[in-house]
């Protein structure tokens, strides 16, 4: 794997030889479900060799629960500029604050998942190993720290804390050790299925700036299920014309094979379309590349005190920039390829209910095209949905289950839902859902785009929701149509005392879509509204919001 695995501070003897329980909690902080499945996955792989397994949310663990505990695991992932996931918050804050605790008897292990293309890769959970061994915790096994593509080093973090567990807990845990090669039986990450494109159109009319494309998969034969909320993992495949391009930039046979990983042998060609990324430049990747190819400007640009430039430099340039302006590296095409990292799966939102479309899903996938020194460059998987997929095509797909996003255990409770662009996608599935349950409850949906001619997504399906009231409440912000930019949070604030009293009246609150600016952007409008309306101070309505957070009324899926 090309993550790297953070050795910080030392086994203690006890961390080796100590842990007698057979008792593990495992809490996870996930956005994505990424870490919620490693949890699980971590739970599944500990009950079979013996142990008693408690694994919860972060957001479902009482912290003074804490000291009882002796075996503690953390899945947890970190987002945008260095952020704990939602659920993952109070927690978080918990440890930060001045009751935590002293956890002298406290075994743990960490497994942070994160981004190494960010500057904070990880941060979360290297902050949590930190606090944890402040707090007097042992570690167990070291903390992992996981890339985009986190699966291997995620495979060797749970077989080295089952180890280290078995290790402590000495005879009483081998009886279970032998057997138990968990066999898939459905598809999943690690066995994904190949579904067909059914469709494939473009939701944007003629003239407008965007592409959206509305994708229909077939899940015919998988026994795959899902619920609203849920997202679809994508395999992606790299674009052929790019991939040339790097090949004509190399000395290297297409054809010449190379390990991409344990036996798994490829031709360079087939690892560049389809194993490798090959769009995004990390730190690490020029770190990797510095040894290999004695360039004076690429030394250079490494040395310390140079951080800002480096980061200028990978700004949207990708392997096929770096090739062109330091030369290519490495004896073999092996050790060319060695630098790179594996091609993270993409998540989409689910826009379908498998209620209202049986073996189908359906996904919102926005094209990204974009300008960047002084050549295009494409979304890897919104250009494949864009310009390359077509019916009767297949794509290796899985269900990521997502916890944080789902709509109330009763349908008589009030909706509100936040979704503007390719944000709409897991409201079509939760109203479909609402609609063929026959669901009574109130359900407000504001949506925005650039354009209403052009942009309004999904259109007729709203228009006849309301119609037949499905939906009771449309609001919407085209942004571009106007004088003046109108966005989703506007149109929530100009309906502040209606909107307030769905909260009032127990409604759940959705957003989903653009994190760094719309979703905290609605947020903040959201603490005014209450503010305003509940006649509250602003820490009052912050607390009123956590607390909305807390019973999960509040959720947000958000990229
Ligand atoms: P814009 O493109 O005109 O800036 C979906 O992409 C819609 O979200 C567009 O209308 C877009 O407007 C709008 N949008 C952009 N930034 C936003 C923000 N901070 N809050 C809410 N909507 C935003």
């Amino acid at each position: 794997s090309e993550s790297t695995a953070t050795q910080i501070g030392s086994l203690s003897p006890k961390g080796a030889g100590g842990v007698a329980s057979k008792d593990v909690t495992i809490l996870y902080g996930s956005q994505t479900g990424n870490s919620q499945g490693l949890a699980k996955e971590t739970a599944k792989r500990l009950e079979n060799n013996g142990f008693n397994i408690t694994v919860l949310s972060m957001s479902e663990f009482k912290p003074n629960q804490l000291k009882k505990i002796q075996n503690l695991l953390i899945v947890v992932s970190t987002h945008g500029e260095g952020d704990p996931p939602d659920n993952a918050l109070t927690f978080f804050e918990y440890l930060h604050s001045k009751r935590a605790p002293k956890l002298n008897n406290l075994h743990f292990s960490v497994l942070a998942l994160g981004d190494s293309s960010y500057e904070f890769f990880c941060k979360t959970g290297k902050e949590f190993d930190q606090r944890l061994e402040e707090f007097g915790g042992t570690r167990l096994y070291p903390r992992f720290d996981c890339d985009v593509d986190f699966d291997e080093l995620a495979t060797e973090w749970i077989q080295g804390v089952l180890s280290s567990l078995k290790a402590g807990g000495k005879e009483s845990i081998f009886k279970a050790a032998a057997a138990l090669q968990t066999v898939e039986t459905e598809y999943s990450r690690k066995n994904p299925f190949q579904a067909e494109v059914l469709e494939n159109i473009n939701l944007n009319g003629r003239g407008s700036n965007k592409e959206t494309r509305h994708l229909e998969l077939s899940l015919e034969g998988s026994g795959l299920s899902f619920e609203p909320g849920d997202s679809l993992g994508v395999y992606p495949e790299n674009e052929p014309a790019l991939v040339e391009l790097i090949l004509n930039e190399l000395k290297w046979d297409p054809e010449t094979t190379v390990t991409v990983k344990q036996g798994d042998v490829r031709t360079l060609k087939d690892a560049l379309l389809s194993f490798y990324e090959i769009t995004i430049l990390t730190k690490p990747i020029l770190e990797k590349v510095r040894p290999l190819l004695s360039n004076n400007e690429l030394q250079e640009l490494l040395t310390p005190g140079n951080e800002e430039k480096v980061k200028e430099y990978i700004e949207s340039r990708d392997l096929l920039d770096l090739i062109r302006d330091f030369g290519a590296w490495g004896e073999t095409a092996q050790e060319f390829v060695s630098v790179l990292r594996k091609i993270p799966v993409r998540l989409y939102s689910i826009a379908s209910s498998l209620s209202s479309n049986p073996d189908e899903v359906h996904l919102t996938i926005g094209a990204v095209r974009y300008e960047a020194h002084g050549r295009e460059r494409n979304g890897v998987c919104s250009i494949l949905a864009a310009e390359r997929l077509k019916p009767g095509n297949s794509l290796p797909v899985f269900i990521q289950h997502n916890e944080n996003f789902k709509l109330p255990k009763s349908p008589e409770t009030p909706i509100i839902m936040v979704g503007p662009g390719t944000g709409i996608a897991p409201f079509r599935s939760f109203l479909q859902e609402r609609e063929e349950i026959g669901a009574e409850g109130k359900s407000w949906l504001f949506f925005g785009d650039q354009h209403f001619v052009t942009d309004f997504l999904y259109q007729l399906d709203w228009q006849n929701w309301l119609k037949s009231g499905v939906l009771t409440k449309m609001d919407v912000a085209f942004s571009r149509d106007g004088d003046n930019k109108a966005y989703v949070q506007h149109r929530m604030l100009e309906h502040s005392r209606e909107l307030f009293e769905w909260l009032e009246e127990g409604a759940y609150f959705y957003v989903c879509g653009d994190e760094k600016n719309m979703a905290h952007d609605v947020h903040n409008i959201l603490i005014e509204i209450i503010q305003k309306e509940g006649g509250m101070s602003r820490e009052l309505a912050e607390q009123y919001l956590a607390s909305l957070q807390q019973k999960k009324r509040y959720q947000r899926d958000v990229y």
